[in-house]
């Protein structure tokens, strides 16, 4: 039976999702629900006082809770905000929930909620203005070696360059808005919920509401996308189930698209100073990579854009430091390759300035700089090709045959650019449980308390469940997203490949040798007799050494109850201490730019990316080519822009926050290494989330410059930049 592991096989739910067979948390089948509308404050700061008379007359209304009569419920930890939802009056940005109308109907919910009245105590609120960085009062910094000793050597026999590169706020787009339907039954609360943590949801809720927490069932089979905003808990999860706990009926809250903006996190904007010293063969000296960025007075969360600069790149001496400032302002969390990804385009976009300044091939001047060990520890790489993503992607974009100078390259009236950018993200492997069972039928149930988040979850442990039990894939029942199941992590920093996928192998192993040993045990066995180790379970039968041979079911069947097996799986502390694990990638950008318009087109986007052995061809391709859509969307027109008045994001709607089409996405394609990982677990896959978005702003940057000779140093590269 050939390896399953790897293939590009169509998704196993692909069927359920084009029929409509795939229940998402706003789906859930409850009975008899009543729905929420959310009321947001207006102002960024002050008191609130509330009347909330004319919404409780309005048609289907069955209550309205404020901070007055809410439930109290406790904060704690995993939440997006500190601060329980309608906990007092007091308002800490605009968009704060401050009133829930609960109603028959949604547009019941949704007209009462207009008629709810608020008067604000206004505050002095303090808004996002400028994101100065000033190098004097930072609030962490990380040094090692000598980095202005760096940059002098560097301003006498190389080249130094040191600018700022900003970043706007970005939010998390996915088609399925977040959404939570609660219902109690006595102390017990189930909730349907949109979320990458469903493990998080069912210790938040239990923790809010103090009860146990194998009171508290949260269900999620389907996610239509996350990007990091359902990996924390938000105010609308808890606010479901406190308005259901209320009202005594199950309460459905589905976030609006506008509230997506406001509700549920964003990417903070980002401040970052990049410095950057080479001597004269091109050889990196020294870096410095300072970020300032925003945080709510909600939570803490800070981007860790300066991270970045430890991953690629050899160097002696470097500085990383972050400046953070709380304003009264939504709060802002986790956004796929939280830190890398601003963190790249304003490093990366830095390299190709050094290159320029040097005289050298881009390409070449990051290849004469790969780091062979980890740079700031010194430990060796898990395993490391990165040398070879930028070799192959050259010769397959035919890098070639570009002409260095900005400006020298056209198509009939546009300008053509080609860059290059460095895909860059940490290698995470977390533990998890899983439990497989052979059913009485002959059907493998495979079950794991993770999540699909679009990304091919259920497809691609479903190949590795049929490898490792020695099943046709077609056997294989997966069953993920239920807090009932055995424990996973959070979906999130690209852990879920690397964790699920040993836990699901160890838990294959324990049942190959549960099966051969009640094969053995059966009354008239074929095998009586046979060492268990002899056995061998191979395209869905059970083998014995002379050739004797029983498919599963008919041992299902003699069994006459279903055969269970248990593990955990955790990563090695020695491998994690011993190695660094890191993926990489190289991206390769060709831009068309209208220069009478102002107007960039990405004609043709090559990444070559290493993420240790792939799992599935064709569903990591669309993880790395959805990256790279996201990314191009960084580079050229998302941005969420706050009203300077009020701290409320203006664009809050798919018309005005402006996220790539069809129309904008031509040739993208991706190639991996595909090459075992030795050291982070027994496939040797690493995650594939993230890396994709990771380098591409500032290759389309890199490619714009090299366009038109514009070096655009605040994303996104807007016309008006260019003109
Ligand atoms: Mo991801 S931003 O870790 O969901």
């Amino acid at each position: 039976m050939p390896e399953l592991v790897g293939q590009p096989i169509d998704r196993v739910d692909g069927r359920l999702k084009v029929t409509g067979g795939a229940r998402y948390a706003a789906d859930a089948p409850v009975k008899n629900p009543l729905y929420a509308a959310l009321v947001q404050a207006t102002i960024a700061k002050g008191e609130v006082e509330i009347d909330p008379a004319a919404a409780e007359a309005a048609p289907g209304v069955v209550a309205v809770l404020t901070h007055a009569n809410a439930p109290k419920i406790k904060g704690g930890g995993g939440i997006g905000e500190s601060r329980p939802p309608l906990a007092d009056a007091n308002v800490h940005y605009a968009g704060q929930v401050i009133a829930v109308v609960v109603a028959n109907s949604l547009e019941q919910a949704r007209s009462a909620a207009r008629k709810v009245k608020a008067t604000y105590k206004p505050g002095e609120a303090k808004l996002p203005a400028s994101l100065k960085i000033d190098l004097d009062a930072l609030d962490a910094e990380d040094t090692a070696g000598d980095v202005d000793a760096a940059f002098a050597a560097g301003g006498k026999s190389g080249a130094v360059v040191g600018h700022e590169y900003t970043t706007p706020i970005e939010t998390h787009n996915p088609m399925e808005p977040s959404a939570t339907v609660a219902t109690w039954e006595g102390d017990k609360l189930t909730l349907f919920d949109a979320t990458q943590w469903i493990g998080g949801v069912q210790g938040v809720m239990a923790s809010a509401f103090g009860i146990d927490k194998s009171n508290v069932r949260v269900i999620c089979p389907f996610l239509g996308g996350a990007f990091g905003c359902k990996a924390l808990i938000w105010p609308h999860q808890l606010i479901a189930a406190m308005a259901a706990k209320a009202v005594q009926r199950p309460v459905k809250v589905v976030l609006t698209r506008s509230q997506m903006f406001t509700s549920c996190g964003h990417r903070p904007a980002s401040r970052q100073s990049v410095t950057i010293a080479a001597d004269a063969e091109g050889k990196v000296l020294g870096i410095r990579h300072v970020s300032a960025g925003v945080t709510s007075q909600l939570n803490g969360f800070a981007e860790p854009a300066g991270a970045s600069a430890q991953g690629p790149y050899a160097f002696e001496n470097g500085a990383t430091a972050h400046k953070l400032s709380k304003c009264h302002t939504a709060s802002p969390t986790f956004m796929r390759a939280p830190g890398e990804t601003p963190g790249m385009y304003a490093l990366e976009s830095a390299m190709d300035e050094l290159a320029h300044a040097l005289k050298l091939d881009p390409v070449e001047f990051r290849l004469r700089n790969v780091a062979d060990v980890e740079p700031r520890s010194k430990r060796p790489w898990s395993s490391h090709h990165l040398r070879d993503c930028y070799r192959i992607g050259a010769e397959k974009f035919g890098w070639s045959k570009r002409s260095a100078e900005p400006r020298s390259m056209h198509d009939g009236e546009l300008l053509v650019g080609w860059g290059v950018g460095t895909a860059s993200f940490p290698g995470n492997r977390s533990g998890a449980s899983a439990r497989i069972t052979l059913q009485p039928d002959g059907r493998i149930l495979v079950q794991c308390g993770t999540h699909d988040m679009g990304t091919g979850s259920y497809t691609v442990f479903s190949q590795v469940a049929a490898d490792a039990v020695g099943v046709p894939i077609d056997r294989i029942d997966f069953e993920l997203g239920d807090s009932k199941l055995p424990a996973a992590p959070m979906s999130a920093g690209s852990n879920t490949a690397a964790t699920v996928s040993q836990a699901v192998i160890d838990a294959a192993r324990a049942l190959r040798k549960q099966l051969a040993e009640t094969a053995i045990a059966l009354a008239k066995s074929p095998f009586s007799g046979a060492n268990a180790d002899a056995l061998k379970i191979v395209d869905g039968h059970v083998i014995g050494e002379g050739g004797a041979k029983m498919p599963l079911a008919e041992l299902a069947s003699a069994a006459g109850k279903p055969i269970s097996a248990d593990a955990t799986a955790r990563p090695s502390r020695e491998n994690f201490g011993k190695y660094a694990f890191n993926s990489f990638g190289a991206h390769f950008c060709e831009v068309k730019v209208d220069e009478w318009l102002g107007r960039v087109r990405v004609t043709r986007f090559l990444s070559v990316i290493d993420i240790g052995r792939v799992l599935n061809r064709k569903t990591a391709h669309s993880q790395i080519v959805g990256g790279v859509v996201m990314g191009i969307g960084m580079a050229l027109t998302e941005a969420t822009v706050l009203d300077p008045r009020n701290g409320y994001p203006v664009n809050d709607s798919f018309a005005d926050y402006a996220i790539p089409v069809h129309a904008d996405i031509r040739d993208l394609d991706c190639i991996f290494i595909d090459k075992p990982d030795p050291h982070i677990n027994e496939l040797g896959c690493r995650g594939v989330g993230e890396i994709g978005i990771t380098g591409v702003a500032a290759a389309v940057a890199n490619a714009v410059f090299h366009a038109t000779g514009k070096r655009v140093r605040d994303l996104p590269i807007t016309p008006e930049k260019l003109l």
